[in-house]
């Protein structure tokens, strides 16, 4: 009789990186994933309108940084563009999956032609809202981080004089730093109430937080 072969050793799980432990224990992720979110930051959003109820239905809104799409989701959602005859462009540096009843831009915010094309698409229009989750790449040094999502959001409130609708909001994320209360200051200049919320979905380390603009004062007038 031949020996008895020796069991096969037991696989070992390959070790997992900080980055996917931490996925797989956040709940956010979990919720996203059983809900039906391509990503945990719909919370963030849906979170921010259920304290206080930006999202109507009917409106006309830009999501600036959309990619991959979990605000479209809840916008989609709370705005039903489609049967409301309401708008969302959705503009990203990366190519993102279509959503029915979102017009999706790729490019660069800071690119004039990019712009312009957000403007054609609004034919003379304004919007409601303007969403930024734009967040540039990180490169783990803080106060670099900040001035790179400054910039960012700069971009995003010169668009906003061109086509947000008088007594529209302006909700944009940003990196906490030296900056951030100057353009708190710039925005209290422009919208009757501003304020800094940090949501629960938005992970306690990190040094995002998000200015919330309501009641837009100040359109640039067409030339
Ligand atoms: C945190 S993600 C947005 C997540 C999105 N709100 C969602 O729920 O799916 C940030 C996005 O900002 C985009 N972004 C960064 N810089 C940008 C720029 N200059 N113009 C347009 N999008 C930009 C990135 O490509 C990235 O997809």
């Amino acid at each position: 009789m031949p020996p008895p072969s020796k069991p096969a050793p037991a696989k070992k799980a390959a070790p997992q990186n900080p980055w996917t432990q931490r996925q797989a224990r956040d709940p956010f992720v979990l919720k996203a994933k059983k809900e039906g979110y391509i990503a945990r930051s719909a919370y963030k959003l849906v979170e921010m309108d259920d304290r206080y109820h930006l999202l109507k239905p009917g409106q006309r809104l830009l999501d600036l940084g959309a990619a991959p799409g979990g605000w479209c989701q809840v916008v989609l959602q709370r705005v039903r563009p489609q049967d409301t005859g309401g708008l969302l462009i959705a503009l990203d540096l990366l190519e993102m999956a279509e959503f029915p009843g979102v017009r999706t831009l790729q490019g660069d915010i800071g690119d004039p032609a990019m712009v312009r094309q957000i403007l054609d698409m609004l034919n003379g229009g304004r919007v409601d809202g303007i969403l930024s989750d734009m967040a540039p790449n990180t490169s783990g040094h803080p106060d670099l981080d900040h001035l790179k999502i400054m910039a960012l959001v700069e971009e995003a409130l010169e668009l906003a004089h061109d086509c947000l609708a008088a007594g529209g909001f302006f909700l944009v994320k940003i990196f906490q730093g030296s900056d951030a209360m100057p353009f708190k200051v710039e925005l209290q200049k422009r919208f009757r109430q501003v304020d800094f919320v940090k949501p629960e979905a938005s992970r306690r380390e990190s040094r995002e937080i998000y200015l919330l603009a309501r009641d837009f004062t100040a359109p640039r007038l067409a030339v």
